[in-house]
């Protein structure tokens, strides 16, 4: 038996969200080993976590969730009695192009995940006591809202209503998902209320807006638009760019994550929201704004940068995540202000140049075997 208290399997720890979730854990609980298990696709970067690099609670598994015979051993080796779940293939576009991945890793990976946890626990005297799978998923699986709110109109969002409409995401909504990854993210989160229901798996699903924040793959708005602003490349905006985002800093969705692992419901579901929503076009304004005060340029100058192009197939017009129960129940609210979420993000990315660099020239594949290759 290890010394630690508890032992819990964080999947795609590499990757955006999951690197900032294990540095948190990592950081917080000393008692816990925490074992990252990444397949390293395109998407997961162990530089991400070099500064926690050598931990004694941390270490790192390159598998695949979809493995199920090396990850139901690494549980019983590990004694693994918790799992946080993130690995997935995550960006839209992708999916429009190679449904069958995300089919994969998403459907088939979740099942898997939850069939290893299951058996292995299902076979300790204690059974499901002390155990949780906590399944992180999106705010996209409940489909797309309409702009209800005439440009330019004050909403009453003293009475709980949003810049753009009064209808909102709760946890009650009906699933209704329309991109192949939302439906594939839809599924998993089918797959891991029925574990619940049928074998009484102590489950939490949690379905957030969008993130943003440090060591996010530049193919995603964010990381994408600040290093095309500066090197003043083309911003390739969507359609007329009118389509609303729900925004939320990754470590704020992090801290939400740490909360409902430790106090959440089984059996539940929270919705994880900053009640931050934007307009592409606005949001890519301020990006713009901000890069270039930073950067000395004069401020707006980059936005002959904006280029309109052909709008993504099925894309969802507005998202907007009510996340009233999280904080009704579990006290959670975000910490960060978007005005100072951004400045933050902006200036990260342009202070980490090499990290961005590394990305782009594929570079950031080489970590793992200088790291891990002979250990
Ligand atoms: P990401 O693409 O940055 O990272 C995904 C990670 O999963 C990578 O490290 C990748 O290597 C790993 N991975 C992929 N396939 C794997 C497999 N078969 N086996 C093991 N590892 C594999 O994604 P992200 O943006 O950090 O999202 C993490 C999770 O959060 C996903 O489940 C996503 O659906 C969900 N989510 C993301 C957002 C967002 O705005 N990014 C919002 C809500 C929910
Ligand atoms: O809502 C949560 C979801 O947010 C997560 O589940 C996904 O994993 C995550 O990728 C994100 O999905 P989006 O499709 O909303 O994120 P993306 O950054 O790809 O796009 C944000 C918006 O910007 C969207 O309306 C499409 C638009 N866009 C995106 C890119 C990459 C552009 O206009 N141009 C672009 O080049």
């Amino acid at each position: 038996m290890s010394d630690f208290k508890r032992t819990i399997l964080i999947t795609g720890g590499a990757g955006f969200i999951g690197s900032h979730v294990v540095r948190l854990f990592v950081d917080k609980y000393p008692d816990y080993h925490i074992i990252n298990i990444d397949k390293l696709t395109y998407a997961g970067n162990l530089e991400n976590l070099k500064d926690i690099e050598g931990r004694p609670n941390y270490s790192f598994e390159k598998l695949d969730v979809c493995d199920f015979d090396s990850i139901h051993a690494l549980m019983l080796r590990e004694h693994a009695d918790g799992v946080i779940h993130l690995a997935a293939e995550s960006h839209v576009d992708r999916s429009i192009k190679d449904p069958f991945t995300f089919a994969r890793t998403n459907v088939m990976g979740t099942l898997s995940m939850l069939q290893a946890a299951k058996l292995y626990w299902e076979s300790l005297p204690e059974k499901w006591a002390g155990k949780r799978f906590y399944h992180i998923s999106t705010d996209e699986v409940y489909g797309a809202l309409e702009i209800t709110r005439p440009e330019g109109t004050k909403g009453n969002e003293e009475a709980g209503g949003g810049p753009f409409g009064d209808d909102f995401f709760t946890e009650t909504r009906k699933y209704q998902p329309h991109s192949p990854y939302s439906a594939s993210k839809a599924s998993s989160d089918h797959f891991v209320r029925a574990f619940h229901d049928t074998y009484g798996m102590p489950t939490i699903v949690t379905n957030c807006s969008n993130n943003y924040g440090p060591y996010q793959f530049p193919e995603k708005l964010i990381p994408l638009f600040i290093n095309n602003i500066r090197h003043r490349k083309p911003l390739p905006v969507y359609g007329r760019g009118e389509n609303v985002r729900d925004w939320l800093y990754v470590e704020d969705h992090a801290r939400a994550i740490d909360l409902i692992f430790h106090k959440g419901t089984t059996g539940d579901t929270y919705n994880i929201g900053g009640f931050n929503e934007w307009k592409n076009i606005d949001l890519i304004k301020v990006l713009i704004r901000v890069t270039d005060r930073i950067l000395g340029r004069a401020e707006g100058s980059d936005e002959d940068l904006i280029t309109y192009v052909t709008d993504r197939p099925g894309h969802d017009m507005r998202y907007a995540i009510d996340s009233g129960k999280l904080s009704r129940e579990l006290g959670w609210k975000p910490s960060l202000q978007f005005e100072e979420g951004i400045e933050k993000t902006v200036r990260w990315y342009l202070d980490n140049q090499e990290w961005m660099d590394r990305v782009t020239s594929g570079d950031y594949q080489k970590y793992y075997d200088s790291m891990y290759k002979n250990r």
